[in-house]
């Protein structure tokens, strides 16, 4: 047997554990997704959205990329950002990182990795927004470290750059924005910021809305 079949029969196992335990759980399920959480979180396999916050299906809406980045014109995160905010109207969006970040570690090297260069240049230049505090950091692991978390911060006022965001604040709603960061070595997530529509955000990055609420 193969790691896929392996896998389509763990499926089964589960499904069948959860029916156990509650004969509703998916009727409840397949009805609607009302969830409270956008997580925007880096796709390490060893960073499950629900399994380290403890949530249940239908509790967290994910999107996850190499080293959790939010850029400004990804369509893929901005179209799961849209509908998060302005559908399913999330209280809540995190942008999760972790430690020792395989994508953040490559940012700091040199090395040519093809396609991957014109991802990884979003993370080089939060590197160079923050250089002398990390060119500070003697130590490489604790550079990358604090290299992660500032990756995550940077993500997060990436988010309230966006007109999606903005827009809900206007109208007083939710998302409040926040960053944080997953150890692999405790299991631990420590927050590390909060920024909703109080918040001090750059002038030029505020839009008036006075020409039309189109994104
Ligand atoms: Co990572």
């Amino acid at each position: 047997m193969d790691e896929y079949e392996k896998l389509l029969l763990q499926n089964k196992g589960w499904a069948k554990d959860r029916l156990d335990l509650d004969p509703n759980y998916f009727n409840r399920l397949a009805d609607i997704q009302m969830p409270n959480f956008l997580w925007i979180g880096c796709s390490d396999s060893r960073v499950p959205a629900n399994e380290i916050t403890d949530t249940q299906p239908g509790e967290i809406f994910v999107h996850r990329n190499v080293a959790n980045l939010v850029v400004s014109t990804d369509l893929n995160m901005l179209s799961v950002l849209k509908y998060a905010v302005e559908v399913l109207k999330v209280k809540h969006i995190i942008v999760s990182g972790h430690y020792g970040c395989g994508g953040v570690k490559a940012s700091l090297t040199n090395n040519h990795y093809g396609m991957l260069n014109k991802w990884l240049r979003h993370i080089k230049d939060v590197y160079r927004l923050h250089a002398k505090e990390l060119d500070a950091i003697l130590d490489q692991e604790k550079r990358v470290d604090r290299l992660v978390e500032l990756n995550i911060i940077e993500g997060v006022y990436n988010l309230a750059k966006t007109s999606i965001v903005q827009k809900a604040w206007a109208n007083g709603n939710a998302p409040s924005l926040h960053g944080s960061v997953y150890s692999l070595k405790n299991g631990i997530m420590n927050h590390l910021i909060t920024v909703d529509s109080n918040s001090y955000l750059d002038p030029i990055y505020r839009f008036d809305f006075k020409g039309g609420l189109e994104d």
